[in-house]
């Protein structure tokens, strides 16, 4: 073929989404699949959301408000922040994407966790910058070595917490430490997709740090608590200069009329957020002592999900789960002894520690 991509993009990797529960029922001709790999609510979302959708179903022919002026009046409100310091994406991969259009070139430097979202990386690298990977250190983000990485080149730091995947959090102590030593032209970008999840009180209120460092985003998606995955919308909560940069490289309707009525809907109903952050630190905690009492070491996990370490490949127990009907995620560069798992119902959570206890005992008997 004679058409040629740019050449950094001839080198990217596509994104290898996780097996689906269709998949596996397929494939291995199971009917009762349990997919823990994308750390998805098992709830689902809220009932007032399902009602806002109905209500727009008439409107499929007209575009969206590009501005998503209601939605950003509802999400100020519930966050308390001004409707000027928020952005809204197509899922909080597309504000990523945004930050990296916005203030990348390929000079530039960004830097990240040796293994966190890889969304960071692959978008820098798109706008031809490069990624400093900091070693994490036991799980958690190196911030020392991420200030030593730091250079005349550097745009943006990205830090993810909890982590994807160790599920480690940096606490509001650390986390003032470091911004005091940030640069001013160097933006820290705070992945908080999970941090309606956490319970540990070191945890920052990322919204009252911003008002002290104009050069912090953070950035929340309606996929994880909120259970919103499908509908793809996402947002970055900054100083309003940082904003209105983003905003400049947004796509016009990159939010649909769906996802800001559901997003509305759902920022309203916190007393589903908060039985969801319930339900989830039930069966977190259920899931850390089943892994004690199966001798499973652990990170210290904050989020929907939590990383174990496994006395195989990681992908191999993923194999394994998976011939029993669960589906994990595994194969993490520098865990490839871990998988993740999402926590779940009461039910899919019980069945996963049924299927790795017996993946264990068969393991203890072949030897
Ligand atoms: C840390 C982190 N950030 C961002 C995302 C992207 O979420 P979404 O684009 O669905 O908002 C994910 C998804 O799993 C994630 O784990």
């Amino acid at each position: 073929m004679r058409i040629r991509t740019k050449d950094i993009v001839a080198k990217l990797p596509v994104y290898q989404p996780g097996l689906s529960a269709e998949d596996v029922k397929r494939e291995y001709g199971i009917d009762n699949v349990v997919k823990l790999a994308s750390n998805e609510n098992p709830y689902g979302c809220s009932v007032q959301v399902k009602q806002a959708l109905e209500e727009e179903i008439s409107k499929l022919s007209l575009y969206p408000d590009g501005a998503s002026l209601k939605l950003k009046q509802a999400v100020a409100e519930q966050l308390q922040v001004s409707s000027n310091q928020l952005i809204f994406g197509a899922g909080s991969d597309d504000v990523i994407l945004m930050i990296c259009r916005a203030f990348l070139t390929a000079n530039d430097e960004s830097i990240a966790a040796d293994q966190t979202f890889p969304q960071y990386k692959h978008n820098a690298e798109i706008e031809g910058a490069r990624t400093i990977e900091v070693p994490l250190k036991e799980g958690k983000h190196d911030l020392e070595g991420m200030l030593a990485a730091i250079t005349e080149r550097t745009k943006v730091v990205w830090i993810c917490s909890p982590n994807n995947p160790t599920g480690t959090i940096v606490t509001k102590d650390q986390l003032i430490a470091f911004m005091d030593r940030v640069p001013s032209h160097v933006l820290v970008a705070l992945d908080e997709a999970y941090c309606e999840y956490v319970t540990d009180a070191s945890y920052p209120n990322s919204i009252e740090l911003i008002t002290n460092y104009p050069n912090l985003v953070a950035l929340r998606t309606f996929s994880k608590i909120h259970g919103l995955a499908s509908l793809r919308l996402g947002y970055g909560i900054g100083h309003p200069e940082v904003i209105r940069s983003i905003n400049q490289v947004r796509e016009p309707f990159n939010t649909s009329r769906f996802a800001q009525a559901a997003g509305i809907a759902a920022i309203q109903d916190q007393e589903y957020v908060t039985h969801c952050k319930q339900r989830n630190a039930e069966g977190l905690g259920y899931l850390q002592e089943q892994c004690e009492r199966l001798e499973l070491r652990t990170m210290p996990a904050h989020g929907n999900f939590i990383m174990i370490e496994v006395p195989m490949l990681g992908k191999v127990m993923f194999e394994q789960l998976v011939s029993k009907g669960i589906i994990v995620r595994a194969g993490f560069r520098h865990y490839p002894n871990a998988i993740r798992v999402t926590v779940g119902s009461r039910e899919q959570n019980n069945a996963f520690i049924q299927a790795i206890e017996q993946i264990l005992l068969e393991c203890k008997v072949d030897l």
